[in-house]
């Protein structure tokens, strides 16, 4: 932790694997100028999850650790909102800054909203509009108590606006994710060359990930989907990380790997970004995922119907293709042959966590 007398206290939460990576350029641009506590919420807890993140992205042990684990959404949310509650009474932070979607970044914005402790919420503003998504009740919940809303895109900020939002709240930073991207970049890149050698791949490959619940708690959807994908594929290698809830689902259920499918355990940061920048194209349902493809030019096709990033679709290399078999296999077969075209997309520079901490500095120390 660092201490400084007039400096101010901000207590930074990481909950789940997609808050690493914004958590660390934050922590990095925050801990010089503030005495920053880093509170791990435990939402993810094991080594795939969490650990492996903290290592490789540098991130320090975190100074308190909640230890909340798996559950429900409510048990989740109920166990954050206590354990934290306890924290901040303690450590009485004059700011606590929260990052992306996750159940953990929510409910520790109401913890610290009900003691009147100014919340800075970093990825503000986006919208699927799908009330089916989990993340969708967090963001909207998370934008409406936080102080600050710092946004990665000018589409957030008319979303913000449109929801009544004054714009003397809305800071539009750029994407701090894409800060911990660039940043390894080249760590990326030749981490690449070992994973690439350990999983035999020496031709084009595409990479997959898939954990939404409405794509992989039914059997059917998950077998048809996969199949979808190495058909349209016709044979070249797809690479599958996957995450724990859908290896759950696929040991459960006992769904057959098509043959050119390589399922591989969750990987770090560093080796996944470098994974995907020599892939020919991801197929995927992640958020984060939309946004590094873009950025390293990779064609994304979303398995999904509506997307809270709308600018990797305007800007960006993503198609959203929905979750019809019958679609994903001919978008599958279209993007072998789409061209790499990076974007540039505003802002998305590898210098947004500084401008998150100019803007609480800014605010917290009056200039
Ligand atoms: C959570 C986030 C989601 C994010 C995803 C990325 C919410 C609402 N959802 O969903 O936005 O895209 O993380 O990973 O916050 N598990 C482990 N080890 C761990 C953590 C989880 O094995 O370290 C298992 C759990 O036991 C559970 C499953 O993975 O069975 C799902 O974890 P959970 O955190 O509940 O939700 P995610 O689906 O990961």
């Amino acid at each position: 932790m660092t201490s400084s007398t007039h400096a101010p206290r901000i207590t930074l939460v990481a909950g789940a694997r997609p808050n690493f990576m914004k958590v660390a350029p934050v922590l990095k641009a925050l801990e010089h100028r503030a005495n920053v506590t880093l509170v791990h919420t435990g939402q993810h807890y094991d080594d795939q999850m969490s650990g492996s993140f903290f290592r490789d992205l540098e991130i320090r042990e975190p100074d308190v650790s909640l230890g909340i684990g798996s559950g429900s959404h409510a048990q989740q949310t109920a166990g954050v909102l206590v354990a934290f509650e306890r924290h901040l009474t303690e450590a009485a932070p004059d700011a606590v800054v929260v990052v992306g979607d996750v159940n953990s970044s929510m409910a520790a914005t109401l913890a610290a909203s009900k003691l009147g402790i100014p919340v800075a919420h970093v990825e503000a503003g986006l919208r699927s509009r799908d009330w089916a998504m989990p993340e969708e009740i967090n963001r909207v919940v998370t934008d409406r108590l936080s102080r600050w809303l710092l946004t990665t895109s000018a589409d957030a900020d008319a979303n913000l606006l449109a929801e009544g939002e004054p714009p003397s709240k809305i800071h539009l930073v750029g994407n701090v994710m894409i800060d911990s991207l660039l940043s390894r970049l080249e760590a990326a890149r030749s981490a690449a060359v070992q994973v690439r050698a350990e999983l035999n791949l020496d031709g084009a490959y595409s990479v997959m990930t898939l954990h939404r619940p409405s794509n992989v708690d039914e059997p059917d959807t998950l077998r048809a989907l996969m199949s979808a994908v190495t058909s349209g594929a016709d044979g070249s290698v797809v690479v599958f990380p996957v995450h724990p809830r859908t290896r759950y689902r696929l040991l459960d259920a006992n769904v057959n790997v098509p043959r050119s499918m390589v399922l591989v355990d969750p990987l770090p940061f560093t080796a996944f970004i470098g994974l995907v920048d020599g892939a020919r194209f991801v197929v995927t349902d992640s958020g984060g995922i939309q946004e590094e493809t873009s950025v390293l030019g990779i064609p994304c096709l979303t398995l999904r119907t509506s997307t809270e990033r709308p600018v990797t679709c305007t800007l960006g290399t993503n198609e959203l293709v929905g979750t019809d078999p019958d679609r994903v296999e001919a978008a599958v077969a279209s993007a072998t042959t789409r061209d790499r075209a990076p974007a540039n997309i505003p802002l998305w520079d590898g210098r947004a966590a500084e401008r998150v901490a100019d803007v609480l500095l800014h605010d917290l120390t009056d200039g």
